[in-house]
């Protein structure tokens, strides 16, 4: 998948084809600012207002608080960026905005995309992290609310993927203890425990995600057969022989090799005979020619936002052998491109 520069008119395509048009400024400017319509229009609630059926530029201004002129003219941005049709002097969600910015849409990115305002500023330091190399730390939210976008987000984007995790990845048959790292909002976990009905699940998060994440769970009505453990994985004791099922999902690109082979190890330490360790990472790319545009993207994205940037399939195999365990062949996620799961087993 890539955005492109594409022709809205017969004439445009022709021109595209000779190399006229400066398609730098569409990569460039219009992006940016497309980028921008579309978020604002979700942090203000212009998608959700409506949601319930088609309005005039001042009604939809009056429901959401704001001014008619700036509203309008963000409403025709947004009828030319593809997020709303316009008719009869009134709007309407185009089918793009209603499946991933709908209220209530069972596929919505809202709360992924008002947590882009914060990766707004964090891609601002892209310069500085070329310039010296030096990432920021991902995890140094200053407030609560911050914390709250992040989770929020994690849990938007997880909803995507979750049925098809659910159904191929390889939980033990006998499995009744699951330890979820670093998983957040803990939807996997919910959903593992909806499928095996022996199955309970503990949630490791850190304590600033686990105060803003628990609401979020709370909403699966899971009881105490999901419940989230406020710690560090890093400093935590994370037991021993405790665990049939360990499932990492986006973490291990937030660390060092270094530290990462050690979390592998005392993973392999906490796992019942038999159990297994499933591990989902955003897959770094073998060269620059297989990346793609958004594989290279996040490549420099996670290197400015983590400790590391993506890792290869190798690399992750490669702790994971070293940890003890045997590993299996891995499973590349059609939900998410360029992800895969990285799976280690505990053999007697
Ligand atoms: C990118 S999110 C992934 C969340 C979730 N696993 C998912 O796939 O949606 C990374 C999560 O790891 C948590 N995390 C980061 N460092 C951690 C640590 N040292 N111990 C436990 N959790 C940590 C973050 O707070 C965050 O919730």
């Amino acid at each position: 998948m890539k955005l492109k520069v594409a022709g809205e008119n017969f004439l445009e395509r022709m021109a595209l084809l000779l190399g006229i048009p400066p398609v730098t400024l569409m990569d460039t400017h219009v992006s940016f600012m497309r980028a921008r319509a579309i978020m604002v229009g979700t942090r203000l609630g212009v998608f959700d207002v409506l949601t319930d059926g088609a309005l005039s530029a001042a009604d939809v201004a009056a429901r959401c608080g704001t001014s008619t002129i700036g509203t309008t003219k963000l409403l025709n941005a947004l009828a030319g960026s593809g997020y709303l049709t316009y008719t009869d002097a009134r709007y309407e969600l185009s089918s793009v905005a209603r499946k991933w910015l709908g209220r209530d849409s069972p596929t919505s990115m809202r709360d992924k995309v008002l947590f882009e305002f914060i990766e707004w500023s964090m891609v601002e330091g892209f310069e500085d992290y070329v310039r010296t190399g030096e990432p920021l730390d991902m995890h140094d939210f200053a407030s609560g609310e911050q914390w709250g976008l992040y989770q929020r987000a994690m849990r938007a984007l997880t909803g995507l993927a979750a049925p098809e995790i659910v159904a191929r990845t390889p939980v033990p048959a006998h499995a009744t203890t699951m330890l979820d790292i670093g998983g957040s909002h803990g939807f996997i976990s919910v959903a593992m425990c909806r499928k095996y009905p022996a199955l309970t699940a503990t949630v490791l998060d850190l304590p600033s995600a686990v105060e803003q994440a628990a609401p979020i769970l709370a909403r699966e009505g899971m009881g105490d057969r999901v419940v989230h453990w406020p710690g560090n994985a890093l400093e935590d004791d994370l037991g021993t022989s405790a665990w049939d099922f360990i499932y990492v999902s986006q973490l291990l690109h937030h660390f060092e090799a270094r530290v990462n082979r050690e979390l592998l190890r005392r993973i392999a330490r906490a796992l019942r005979p038999n159990g297994v360790v499933v591990v989902v990472e955003m897959l770094r790319p073998a060269s620059p020619h297989d990346a793609g545009q958004v594989g290279a993207l996040l490549d420099l994205y996670f290197a400015l936002t983590s400790q590391s940037g993506t890792w290869s399939i190798d690399e992750m195999q490669g702790w994971i052998a070293d940890a003890g365990l045997s590993v299996d062949k891995p499973i590349r996620l059609r939900t998410v491109p360029g992800a895969a799961e990285i799976i280690g087993r505990k053999t007697t």
